[in-house]
């Protein structure tokens, strides 16, 4: 696959990354780069969905739902329109398709991320759930196929670039930085009344729901440890977590000498889309500049580990390996929807994944076996069961 000429199929092409993604292509484009992309999906039949659609002419598509398919394909006759996970298996391995974005939210990502590197596929993975859910049938792919895996987050992005080459012994620490999400300073007593629409609001990012939600319990901070832990294999030891409030320094690598290296740039997930989509060659974004001269301050503060206890718990479920993780992310998925119904306080959602860790731990660990897709299918459904109905 050249640099140069991509065919992309963007699974969630409408949420935050998949739209940024559809709009790095058409800087890529301007650029003189042959990148097309030739399948799209999402969620619902919608306006945005549609528009994407007229903009791009895919030659394939895919919705979640029959309904929505049937109606596409009444108005898009000449676009194969497909529906339900098959579809979005279908867009992952089609033949004609050289780069598969996963941008999609949730565990439904898994599948795809699996399937296309069954197909021996190059892989753009926004969707950290996949590495965090089925890391190591990831792994496994990787290592008996030719298919290849790049995490887009800038976190990942920055370390791959502040390691290059090195070898993993030169490494004495990977620290990601969190800019600790709304409350980092929100007085602990105060959190159970802090309302949706506050916990929505993350102070340096733009993003969908979910993982604004677990910035602010640093459930996507896990998610970015054991995603590095699983990319560069550096055990959980060498991986550390430091507050940076602004956002500014995206990841840095300790290595053994003394020395760091550390990538900064503005806060905007363009420049690790681009990164990846044309991995490893740096290209132009326009972007406005770090505001060096105007007396830039790098701030950086330990980890509170105590206003967080969600990111132990999901750490905890990773050290524990199994279904854990399948067991976390769902529960954590029906946790927050628990909660921007208002139906549970906010502190409700850590307190809930202890729990469900714990009853995995009981109910699940003793009796699991050999991990396969079934087993994490079968683990998700009862930890969603187990989640709805957790008294908390
Ligand atoms: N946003 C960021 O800055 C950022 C940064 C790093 C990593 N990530 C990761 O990237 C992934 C995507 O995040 P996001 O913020 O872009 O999410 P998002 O804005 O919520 O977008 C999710 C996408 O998935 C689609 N979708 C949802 N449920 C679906 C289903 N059942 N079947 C098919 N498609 C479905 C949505 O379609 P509809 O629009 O039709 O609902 C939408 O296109 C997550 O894993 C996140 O952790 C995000």
């Amino acid at each position: 696959m050249s640099i140069l000429e991509k065919r992309l199929v963007v699974l969630g092409s409408t949420g935050s990354i998949g739209s940024q993604t559809l709009d790095v292509v058409d800087q890529l484009r301007m650029l003189g780069y042959a990148f097309r992309i030739v399948g799209l999906s999402a969620g619902r039949d919608s306006d945005a969905f549609r528009a994407q659609i007229d903009r791009t002419k895919p030659r394939m598509i895919a919705v979640a739902a029959r309904q929505d398919a049937d109606r596409l394909q009444i108005d898009y006759p000449d676009t194969n329109v497909c529906w339900g996970p098959d579809g979005l298996i279908r867009l992952a391995q089609s033949a004609d398709v050289d780069l598969v974005v996963n941008a999609l939210v949730g565990s439904i990502g898994l599948e795809p991320t699996l399937a296309a590197l069954k197909e021996n596929k190059a892989v753009a993975l926004a969707n950290k759930e996949s590495l965090a859910i089925g890391g190591c049938l990831i792994q496994a792919l990787l290592r008996d196929g030719s298919g290849s895996l790049l995490s887009i987050d800038s976190e990942h992005h920055a370390l791959y670039r502040c390691l290059g080459d090195r070898p993993i012994e030169e490494v004495a620490r990977l620290i990601l930085t969190a800019s600790g999400g709304p409350f980092l300073r929100t007085d602990a007593s105060d959190l159970a009344h802090v309302s949706p629409e506050q916990a929505l609001a993350h102070p340096t990012w733009s993003m969908g729901k979910r993982i604004t939600i677990d910035c602010a319990t640093m459930v996507n901070k896990a998610f970015e440890v054991i995603g590095a832990h699983q990319l560069f294999g550096v055990d959980f030891a060498r991986i550390d977590v430091l507050i940076h409030p602004d956002s500014w320094v995206h990841s840095l690598v300790e290595f053994v000498d003394g020395s760091l290296l550390a990538e900064l740039g503005p806060r905007d997930m363009r420049i690790a889309i681009q990164g990846i989509l044309c991995h490893p060659k740096r290209m132009p974004t326009g972007l406005t500049r770090l505001p060096l001269e105007k007396g830039l301050r790098i701030e950086f503060e330990p980890f509170p580990h105590a206003r967080y206890p969600a990111f132990a718990t999901v750490l905890q479920a990773a050290k524990l390996g199994g279904s854990a993780l399948a067991a976390m992310n769902a529960a954590d998925e029906v946790l927050i929807t628990r909660f921007l119904q208002r139906e549970i306080p906010f502190p409700s959602i850590a307190t809930g994944l202890h729990r469900i860790l714990e009853s995995w731990s009981h109910e699940i660990a003793p009796l699991e076996g050999t991990i396969d897709l079934q087993t994490l299918f079968r683990v998700d459904a009862w930890a969603r069961t187990q989640s709805q109905k957790v008294r908390i």
